[in-house]
């Protein structure tokens, strides 16, 4: 008599790309140099210097909305989210990526395609209205906010075409004092407005409000819906006992 196993296979399939603290750095970093040009006075769009800024925030990265922000790119959406509590802006950017180079850097890449809509548009006014927003700048006014302290980010890598894969990242944002009629930030000498609470940065030019910039740990984790952490484990597992008799 034989006994033969056969096929006892598991494969692990690493598919849940995430921004690691490296990934959360990168990102939160893109949008501080932004807002720090602006707040010096350093900002320069077709030509035109503008002016500091008193009163600009120092961005921190926020759990909830970070949270928020990856079970929203997790579902490889074509569109943006719906409103949500705590959330005041989102801005997506998607590409085709060498998967291999890992995601951690999307996040810079998307705020700098997301901050150098003044630069191909313009930016002529700093009061907020609808037809500045809908002028090719939008995401370039949600970085911009003196107040837009709270960010938050995921990334997804989604279906494969070719050689590369098609990445998309997700940053949802709160603050407050946003709306038509308002101005973005007050200029005058940097820092000269900081909100209460908050002190100069002296190195950015930014208001920080002295919480720690990225708290841990980086996501809630519980509420990822679509995420187990790290693997999704494609169980191939076969398990067949032929017994032959002879
Ligand atoms: C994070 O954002 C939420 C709103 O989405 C807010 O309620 C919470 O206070 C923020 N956390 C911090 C530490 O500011
Ligand atoms: C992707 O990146 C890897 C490592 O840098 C490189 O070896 C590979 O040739 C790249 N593939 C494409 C299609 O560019
Ligand atoms: C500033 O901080 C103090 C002490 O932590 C607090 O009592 C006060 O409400 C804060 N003020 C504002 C405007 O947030």
């Amino acid at each position: 008599m034989k006994i033969i196993f056969l096929l006892f296979g598991f494969i692990f399939h690493p598919n849940n790309a995430q921004f690691d603290k490296s990934g959360v750095q990168q990102t939160l970093d893109a949008h501080n140099e932004f807002r720090s040009s602006i707040a010096k006075g350093t900002y320069v769009t077709k030509g035109l210097l503008h002016a500091p800024a008193t009163n600009i925030m120092k961005m921190k990265w926020n759990v909830t909305i970070a949270t928020a922000a990856q079970n929203h790119a997790n579902k490889c959406p074509k569109g943006h989210d719906g409103p949500l509590e705590g959330v005041s802006g989102e801005c997506m950017w998607s590409g085709h990526i060498n998967a291999s180079k890992g995601v951690n850097h999307l996040g810079a890449v998307a705020a700098k395609a997301w901050s150098s809509e003044y630069t191909k548009k313009g930016w002529e006014t700093d009061v907020m209205s609808d037809e500045f927003f809908n002028s090719g700048v939008g995401h370039a006014i949600i970085m911009t906010w003196y107040s837009q302290v709270n960010v938050g980010c995921g990334v997804k890598l989604c279906q494969k075409e070719g050689d590369y894969q098609l990445a998309i990242v997700v940053c949802k944002y709160w603050g407050e004092g946003q709306g038509n009629g308002k101005i973005m930030y007050e200029s005058g000498p940097t820092c000269s407005a900081c909100p209460p609470n908050t002190t100069c940065d002296q190195a950015t030019g930014l208001c920080d409000s002295k919480i720690p910039d990225i708290p841990e740990p980086i996501y809630k984790y519980d509420e990822l819906v679509n995420s187990k952490p790290a693997y999704t484990v494609v169980m191939g597992f076969f398990l067949m006992i032929i017994v032959q008799l002879i």
